[in-house]
Order: structure tokens, then sequence, then C-alpha cells
């Protein structure tokens, strides 16, 4: 296998807790929620949001960005935003904050060596729906001529190729909800197998419409239970569970070679882990329903430590994938089980940390994995696990097996301070597709 080492030197994030690293991490780690109910939204009879029987979503805060919100006028032009999907303009504004993060001399670098792999699960949800609304009432001449480009879910990454110059491989993985995890891993593999020395990549989603909300209603993939208090309805491992939240946002992460990294002047300080391992894997079973046993799950996480080259009992932290639903966090902590049971049942050493941190955001779709991966990233830089939120009966669903549940530390309610030298970042999608990336501590 090939010998070049890849590191992440830059971040980038929007997300239901704010727009930049900083600000969401803070928020983060203070136990802060990004939840809002939707009867809060201006119009939510008018737009249909009050027939929908879940009411709670993860949407990014709006406000300026000197507070750390989102407003789209900080960041674009009047004519370019016309352009612009919601999910490509989230996907622009997480991408210069990681450049600006990793201090990379673009303008002045081989371009042709620098790839964007972004993608997102479902594009402009926006788009589609109003273009076929106008399509309907008044025919032909009622749909936009940027209709198709828009709506595309690899536009983000083509709007960040085109603006920045980068001609490295332009690729757009669309996964459903391991879309952000899989970009990072394949960005990965690009850079290993020499096809670039830098990779922009990440995952972006903007589906918060009262339609793709409704389709999750009708899936009963979202959870009913908390509508009167939204920052509760997030519940990953608990025994209340009962669906996930539909969020949004972007995260990005500038990768590179070590080599590359080191010959531009950065040093350890400057980079923020190492890339070990990606491991994916599919559940061959059904489209949206896990395997009990977790199977899919145990392949992927598996593959990432072993292609590692380490043993489950080095990894200290996983952040989950953990999306609140009563199957899934069961299925993803049987997989769990499987693999580290053994080896971590060693009382002399600590046991291993899982947290789940879609208690705070919600579920991003696309994005979910890649700015699961920049939480997994920051909490080895800086050696603190964001906690997982609402967690007071741990594996106390009337389902769950409680033998299962009392092997490990989910962080409950507070963050806790942990040295991490291995962590795995996991994300699963629709279609039954199971990834795992395992992230180093630098040295
Ligand atoms: C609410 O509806 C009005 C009237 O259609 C529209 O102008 C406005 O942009 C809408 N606001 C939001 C936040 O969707
Ligand atoms: C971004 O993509 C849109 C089409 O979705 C295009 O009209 C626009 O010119 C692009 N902008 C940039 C900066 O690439
Ligand atoms: C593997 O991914 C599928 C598809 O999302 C999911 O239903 C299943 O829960 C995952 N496997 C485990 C063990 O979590
Ligand atoms: C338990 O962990 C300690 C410290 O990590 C190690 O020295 C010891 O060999 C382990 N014991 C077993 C039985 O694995």
């Amino acid at each position: 296998m090939s010998t070049r080492r890849v590191v992440i030197t830059g971040l980038g994030l929007v997300t239901p807790l704010g727009v930049g690293v900083s600000t969401t991490w803070k928020n983060l780690l203070a136990g802060k929620s990004g939840l809002i109910s939707t009867t809060t939204l201006p119009n939510y009879t008018k737009d249909g949001w009050d027939q929908i029987p879940s009411k709670v979503i993860g949407k990014v805060p709006e406000g300026s960005i000197s507070e750390g919100k989102w407003n789209e006028n900080d960041h674009f032009e009047k004519g370019e935003l016309r352009r612009l999907a919601l999910f490509s303009q989230y996907g622009l504004v997480a991408t210069k904050e990681a450049l600006d993060d990793s201090k990379l001399d673009y303008s002045n670098s081989n371009k042709q060596r620098i790839g964007v792999a972004v993608g997102s699960g479902i594009g402009s949800f926006h788009d589609m729906y109003d273009n076929a609304e106008g399509y309907s009432n008044g025919g032909y001449k009622k749909v936009q001529p940027l209709f198709v480009p828009k709506l595309l879910t690899n536009m983000a990454a083509g709007n960040i190729s085109i603006k920045y110059g980068f001609q490295g491989p332009l690729h757009s993985v669309s996964t459903a909800c391991a879309t952000g995890l899989h970009a990072i891993g394949d960005a990965f593999n690009f850079i290993k197998n020499d096809y670039a020395d830098v990779m922009v990549c990440g995952g972006t989603e903007s589906s918060i419409h009262p339609l793709a909300l409704a389709g999750f209603s009708r899936a009963r993939s979202v959870t009913t239970e908390f509508n009167d208090i939204p920052e509760e309805a997030s519940r990953p491992f608990d025994a209340a569970r009962n669906g996930f939240v539909l969020g949004e946002g972007c995260g990005i992460v500038i990768l590179e070679t070590l080599e590359h990294a080191l010959k531009r002047g950065l040093t350890e300080d400057d980079i923020y882990a190492e890339v070990k391992g990606y491991g994916l894997s599919g559940d061959a079973h059904h489209i949206t329903a896990p395997l009990e046993n977790g199977d899919g799950a145990y392949l992927s996480m598996k593959m990432a430590v072993e292609r590692s080259g380490i043993e489950p009992n080095q990894v200290d932290y996983i952040n989950a994938h953990a999306t609140s639903t009563i199957i899934g966090d069961r299925a993803e902590n049987n997989a769990i089980n499987h693999l580290f049971n053994v080896s971590t049942s060693n009382s002399s050493s600590p046991p291993l940390s899982i947290s789940g941190t879609k208690s705070s955001i919600g579920h991003l779709l696309g994005a979910a994995g890649a700015v699961e991966s920049v939480f997994t990233i920051k909490s080895i830089k800086d050696s603190i696990i964001p906690p997982t939120l609402n967690l007071h009966d741990i594996g106390k669903h009337d389902d769950d097996d409680p033998s299962k549940f009392n092997v490990f530390d989910y962080v409950p309610n507070v963050a806790k301070s942990k040295n991490i030298n291995y962590a795995l970042c996991n994300s699963f999608g629709f279609g039954g597709v199971n990834s795992s990336i395992c992230f180093s501590k630098f040295n």
C-alpha cells in the first residue's frame, strides 16, 4: 500500500449551532442545542408545516456572521446569490473557512494537484419544488434556466472548483446519509493513490423544506414525541429515543500529504490529525432498516481499524452515526459490541467512549458524516469529547438488551476531557450503506 501519509490541515463548518468551527465547537461542548420548533417559522401555516406531525428541525441560525450566524449577504453579492442553491452557498462558505484555516497559498500552488470531493445527499430540494410548482401552474415558461444546474448534487463541488481554479480530481459522491464520510474517505484514497496532493472534501445539505419533512414523516423516520421541547427531541441511545431530527449544514476538511504540509512550512501544531484508515460496506438487507446484529457497520468499522494497522482496543473514541432511531442506534451499538466488547473489557484500561452529536444538531443527511468528522478531529486535537445530550436512561428502551449498553462510556450530557490517540467516525445511509473512518493524533 502507498506510504503517503494524509493529514488534516483545515476545517470549515456551517451547522445548526452556528457558522464557523469555533462557534459550533464552543456551543457543542457547552451542551447547547441547535434544534428549534417549526412553529417559530414565519410562514408556518402558509407553507403547510402545520400539517406535518413532526415539528422539530435543526436549522442554521440566521443573523450576522459577527455573532456566528448565517446571513447570505455577508458572503455573496446579489447577482451571485441568484445563481447559487443554498447547499452550494454553505459549501462555498465552509470551504473558504477551511482554506483560510489551512493557510494554503493556493494561488501559488499547482492547482492541478488540488482536487475537490464535496457531495450532497439530495441537492437543491427548493429548486426542485419551485420549478415543479411553476411548471404545473404556468407550464414551460415558468421553468428557470438555472433549474437543472442548481439542483444537481455535485454543483457545490463544481462551484468550489470554479471559484478557486482547482483542476485536480473533481468528485461528488451521493450515498444518502453516508455522503459526507464517503467524500472524505474517497478524497483520502485520491491522495494516497497520488491523484492529488491536496483535497477539499466534505458534504453539504440544505433540505429543510416542508415537502422533505413531510416525506421523512411519512416514512416514520423522524420523531414526533418532543414537539414542545425541541432541544430534547434528539436523544441517541436513550430509552425515549423515537426517530431523528432533520437538520442542515456543511462540513469541509482540507486533506493533504504530510510531505506537502511540511514543505509549505506547517508545524505539528498546525496539523489537526491524520487520516489512518477508511472502511466501507453494505448491509445488503433492506433500504432503510438495519440488520439487527449490525453486520454492515461491524464490517466497515473493522475495515477502518484494520487498514489503520491497529487493534480495536487502541480506539479511544467513536463519534457514532446514532441518529436517535430505536432500531438504528441499537444495531450500531450491537456492531460496536461485536468489534470492541472483548478487547476493551479490560478493567485496567479506560472504557471506549462513544458519543452521538446528532443530539445537538439533528441529522444533517449528506453533510452529517463530514460535520461529525470535523467533531472527531477536533476531539483528538483538543482532547475533549462532545456530549450525547438527553441521555438519561442508557439502552433502556423495551427492545434494548441492557447488557450491551453497560460496557462503554456514552459521554452523557456533559463533555469529557480525554486523551485520544485513535478515533472512529461512523456514517450510514439509506440503501444499506455503512462507512467508517479512523483518525489519529498526529505525531
Ligand atoms: C413568507 O411568505 C412571504 C409571502 O409569500 C414571502 O415573501 C417570504 O419570503 C416568506 N418568508 C420565508 C422566510 O419563507
Ligand atoms: C455555481 O453554479 C451555478 C449553477 O448552479 C452557476 O450558475 C454559477 O455561475 C456557479 N458559480 C460559481 C462561482 O462557480
Ligand atoms: C448500516 O447502514 C444501514 C443503512 O443506513 C443502517 O440501516 C444500519 O443500521 C447500518 N448498520 C448498523 C449496524 O448500524
Ligand atoms: C489490560 O490492559 C493493560 C494496560 O493497557 C495491559 O498491560 C494488559 O496486558 C491488559 N490485559 C489483558 C488481559 O489484555
